[in-house]
């Protein structure tokens, strides 16, 4: 096995793996874990492995989700498909986002292979959420120590829905609260937790935030859209460059991604798994 750094952030490729192998080793498993949590996502090329064998690795690292709107493999249940067409809208897709973060218990990891994708466009990027932390002003970090958000699925995977529809969605998936700080269960690390599913934060309108009612609403969303900012900065970052039969494998407790929706009318078709995470704390 050799691995490449891909950037002084964040980001290694692995070669002289195949992951339908790697599935049933428990040795090669906890190699290709540990990179995980080193390099937070790891990218395989030319892994011509079967749906079956997508679902088996990824099934080491633990049980596997569905998604409430993105449909999955019938014959696979927790292969999401993540299908554009030459005919399908622009989507959800141009976001910074950590999977799931709308759920309880987010997903640890995730896991994306190619199947077709254009010539040119259609990249993905991750950024490394620990290094946005680490790097932000200390009188700010004093600031959201202790601060919590609200996240939701509704305003993103439901915007495009009917108000029932909509509603629906919302009743099904309720509005979580996670710390705006959360602490890496394996590595330790503090993470900077906020992104485009989280709303506002939840417990900001406090005396110390708050002398009068106006510095409320400017108050919070002034910081609340610079911590969203810190996704943007290129030093956080990899960019990844899709071919059919390329994977990545990435830890979404500690990373953003954002899918590059600028190759239309190509059709991308990509599959997913993800897997079951803890309660960020
Ligand atoms: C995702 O948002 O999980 C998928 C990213 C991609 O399609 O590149």
């Amino acid at each position: 096995m050799r691995v490449e750094r891909l950037t002084c952030s964040i980001g290694a490729e692995v070669s002289g793996v195949n992951l339908g192998d790697a599935a049933g080793d428990a040795s090669l498993f906890a190699e290709i874990k540990a990179l995980l949590l080193v390099h937070k996502v790891l990218f395989l090329r030319d892994q011509d492995i079967t749906r079956a064998e997508h679902v088996a690795f990824a099934r080491r690292f633990g049980e596997l989700e569905d998604h409430p709107v993105a449909g999955s493999d019938p014959d696979h249940p927790g292969l999401v498909r993540i299908y554009h067409g030459s005919d399908s809208k622009k989507s959800y897709e141009n976001n910074y986002h950590t999977d799931g973060s709308w759920r309880p218990c987010p997903p640890m990891g995730a896991m994306l292979r190619c199947i077709e994708c254009p010539e040119v466009g259609g990249d993905t990027i991750w950024v490394n959420m620990a290094a946005a932390y680490e790097n932000l002003p200390d009188d700010v970090k004093q600031k959201i120590a202790g601060l919590r958000a609200k996240h939701s699925i509704e305003h993103s995977f439901g915007a495009g829905m009917t108000p029932e529809a909509r509603a629906k969605l919302a009743a099904d998936n309720p509005m979580v609260e996670h710390p705006v700080v959360r602490t890496h269960p394996e590595t330790g690390e503090k993470v900077l937790y906020l992104n485009s599913f989280s709303t506002h934060f939840a417990n900001y309108h406090t005396p110390e935030n708050v002398r009068f009612g106006q510095d409320k609403t400017p108050g919070a969303s002034l910081l609340f859209n610079y911590l969203i900012s810190q996704a943007y900065i290129p030093e956080y970052q990899v960019r990844f460059r899709w071919k059919p039969n390329s994977v990545a494998i990435w830890d979404n407790r500690s990373t953003q991604h954002y899918a590059v929706h600028d190759y239309r009318p190509a059709p991308r078709r990509m599959e997913r798994t993800a897997i079951i995470g803890d309660r960020p704390f």
